[in-house]
């Protein structure tokens, strides 16, 4: 993790991130402004573009770490901008926007062109917009609005802007405006170090999980039976299974299985079929399940590991501790990363581990019927959702 403090839209974040998460997800997801829209993630479709230190950049392939004590404009923070009020007008009067999914990279990349490029024609405005694109409007009412705002300002017709035009670095190497330039930063694990750091010392040699790359999502949960009892029951994969909702084994041998796992979250339904094996570790009672998949509906693919290891606790107890390292292609990618999903893998870790408790009762019969059989995918995502709300207004969760 790396600390940053970055003002975005005039307000001060310190937050921790990860080395790799980018700028356009800082602003959603650390900054709650949501107007930045993410399309490709590519650096391709603009549609992410904001203002760092006043320049539009494209905050999908900007890590914010690299924004460390620099300012963000996202299309919430243009209050009392002078070119953003007649922009945002010129964009009604010419239709210059249908859905609107474009239009918070269309304004930064506007706003740029005004500023910058005050004698523009047509023929330079359409090319400049060349990194923006717009699937609704045919660009027409865009390079409209913008040549209309471009005509308003002539001369001095706007003194505000031209305010802004002169603090601009000139192209002939004149005196520029002092700017901060990008700082480096060093990349570091995210997760996994803390996690080894929190461990008892014995256990802290070994690596919680097998492979790098892709999402991390930690987890824990408690069951008041010894590590013993707990590790024979957790590395017994039919068991095991029974007790992940939606889950079903279709074929079984030794440490491999192969099966399906349905999985609903609101708009998102998937069923991915595919095959995992279980690599253990008796004497440090940790393993990890190596899996991979697909899914039948979208043809999206998964592949991950989820990482488990016992430790014991001071009550008698075991707390089993979870590290899920995935990554997905395909459809579905665009769902990995929230902090939605993250929030509802934490919640299916936790009805996972009351599942495996009440397998461990010896007072309930074997075969009981689990509470889990019968979850309703929508009550879950909307507790998450509700949860996710109580914690934005500072209540408990
Ligand atoms: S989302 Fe950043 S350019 Fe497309
Ligand atoms: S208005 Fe829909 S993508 Fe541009």
């Amino acid at each position: 993790m790396n600390a940053v403090v970055i003002e975005v839209n005039r307000r001060s974040l310190r937050k921790d991130v990860p080395a790799r998460m980018h700028l356009g997800d800082f602003v959603r997801e650390e900054g709650r402004q949501t107007g930045t829209h993410l399309g490709c993630e590519h650096g391709v479709c603009g549609a992410c573009t904001v203002l760092v230190e006043g320049r539009p950049v494209r905050s999908c392939i900007t890590f914010t770490s690299a924004c460390d004590r620099q300012s963000v404009t996202t299309v919430e923070g243009y209050d009392g901008d002078p070119v953003m009020a007649l922009l945002r007008p010129a964009f009604s009067r010419h239709h210059a926007l249908q859905c609107g999914f474009c239009t918070p990279g269309m304004l930064a990349t506007s706003r740029d062109i005004v500023l910058r490029l005050p004698d523009a024609d047509e023929a330079r405005v359409r090319l400049e917009l060349a990194g923006n694109l717009c699937r609704c409007t045919g660009y027409m009412g865009i390079v409209n609005a913008i040549l209309d705002v471009l005509e308003q300002c002539r001369g001095e017709g706007v003194p505000a802007v031209s305010a802004l035009r002169a603090a601009l670095p000139r192209p002939d190497g004149g005196p520029a405006p002092q700017r901060k330039p990008f700082r480096t930063f060093t990349a570091t694990d995210s997760g996994t170090l803390a996690a080894a750091a929190e461990a008892p010392r014995e256990e802290a040699a070994a690596p919680v999980s097998g492979t790098r790359g892709g999402t991390n999502i930690q987890g824990s949960f408690t069951v008041p039976y010894p590590p013993g009892t707990v590790w024979a029951f957790m590395t017994d994969l039919p068991a095991v299974a029974g007790c992940l909702p939606g889950a079903e084994l279709s074929e079984h041998a030794e440490d491999r299985v192969k099966g399906r796992i349905a999985i609903k979250f609101g708009p998102m339904s998937a069923s991915f079929a595919g095959a995992a094996r279980l690599e253990r570790d008796d004497a440090r009672r940790s393993a990890v399940l190596k899996g991979a998949g697909q899914d039948s509906i979208s043809k999206s693919r998964a592949n991950g590991d989820v990482s488990y290891r016992m430790v014991a606790l001071d009550d008698g107890g075991t707390r089993v501790e979870v590290d899920l390292l995935y990554s997905l292609q395909g459809p579905l990618a665009q769902f990995s990363r929230s902090g939605l999903v993250k929030d509802f893998v934490a919640r299916m870790i936790q009805d996972f581990g009351r599942n495996v408790a009440l397998r461990l009762d010896p007072e309930r019969a074997a075969d009981a019927p689990l509470p889990s059989a019968h979850i309703n995918a929508f009550g879950l995502a909307m507790s998450v959702i509700w949860s996710r709300i109580k914690r934005l207004f500072g209540r408990d969760g």
